[in-house]
């Protein structure tokens, strides 16, 4: 496994992160929980220290679990802890909620779950319009000072909303949506990250499992990809087919077509870290010798060629 250094925190972190959003049963139906836990154990084994969730995930389920098992496990101190908050689930229907009364409780609250004394990167799940940002800032700096949270992130933000936040508070992560499929952050967010040292830890990486190629065309979802165009049809079946072009990139590589959608992200030089999304071992353990060396320039834009939503 390789590491990279977080933006500019102290935090060494695996160039692969354990994604937990697989704990949320209104998307991804009932995961089995034995199989899961192997997985966190699973990723230890293979150098991955870095497990990114969210408050939301379920809500507060994922990070119950997930605190279960470290604490039980005595784990926590293995892992570089990162969570988010922007949901308030406090009522039946949740909304976006980054007030400061609001964070300091739930932050409290995924201390509590998690079952640790300090988060070590606090992100901002998105951006929240009706909430100043220096009122966001005024309660991750009392978090901060308290010690209950180490380092902040930011997610699904464009460069504007980061600057906005970024002049009351350091920003250390942007957590975008990058794959092969979606690749609308290279041309502002990717490059400012760079200039401005922020660390960046892509989501959906496997474009929620589609770039793993492991699907056959009538392959029927059980969760809410049922519902998802993408993996629908005709266009289906077309990015099946597009990804089976890129077998011989792969295999030229000695790597399996998921492997390869990974490591065409971290080959991008702005990326820390590629979380996928785990359910159980071979998830985790399948994509990690990815992060062991770069693609080609040449790969890296004929596959981008190659793999394509049109
Ligand atoms: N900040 C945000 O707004 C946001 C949004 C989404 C996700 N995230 C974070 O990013 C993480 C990953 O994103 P994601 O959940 O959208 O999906 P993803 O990583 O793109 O895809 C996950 C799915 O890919 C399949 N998979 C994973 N590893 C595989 C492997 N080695 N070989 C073959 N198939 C594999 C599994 O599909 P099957 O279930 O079909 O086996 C798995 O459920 C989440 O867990 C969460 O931590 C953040």
């Amino acid at each position: 496994m390789h590491y990279r250094q977080l933006g500019d925190t102290d935090l060494i972190v695996s160039r692969i992160c354990f994604g937990c959003w697989q704990l949320s049963p209104r998307f991804w139906g009932d995961v089995d929980l034995e199989p899961w836990r192997a997985a966190i154990r699973a990723a230890l084994d293979c150098g991955v220290n870095f497990i990114d969730t969210a408050d939301a995930y379920g809500d507060g389920y994922a990070e119950t679990e997930l605190g279960n098992f470290l604490a039980t496990e005595k784990l926590r101190d293995r892992f570089v802890l990162a969570t988010k908050f922007y949901w308030n689930f406090e009522t039946e229907d949740r909304y976006p909620d980054t007030s400061y009364d609001y964070i300091l409780r739930a932050c409290e609250a995924s201390l509590r779950r998690l079952k640790t004394d300090h988060i070590d990167l606090y992100q901002i799940h998105a951006w929240d319009p009706l909430t100043r940002p220096e009122e966001v800032a005024a309660a991750l700096h009392r978090l901060k000072k308290e010690g209950k949270v180490r380092w902040f992130g930011v997610s699904n933000l464009n460069v504007e909303q980061m600057r906005a936040y970024g002049r009351y508070f350091e920003i250390s992560c942007l957590q975008p949506l990058y794959n092969l499929l979606d690749r609308q952050v290279e041309a502002e967010e990717l490059p400012y990250c760079q200039t401005e040292r922020i660390g960046v830890i892509t989501y959906s990486t496997l474009a929620r499992g589609l770039l793993s190629g492991k699907y056959s065309r009538d392959h029927v979802f059980q969760d809410s990809r049922a519902n998802n165009p993408r993996f629908q049809g005709e266009r289906f079946a077309r990015i099946l087919d597009r990804l089976e072009e890129t077998r011989p990139i792969a295999e030229s590589y000695g790597l399996d077509i998921p492997q390869l959608a990974v490591r065409w992200v971290l080959t991008h030089p702005a990326v820390t870290s590629a979380i996928v999304g785990v359910k159980e071992p071979s998830h985790i353990t399948g994509v990690a010798p990815a992060a062991d060396g770069e693609l080609s320039q040449k790969d890296w834009h004929t596959l981008a060629g190659i793999v394509r939503d049109t």
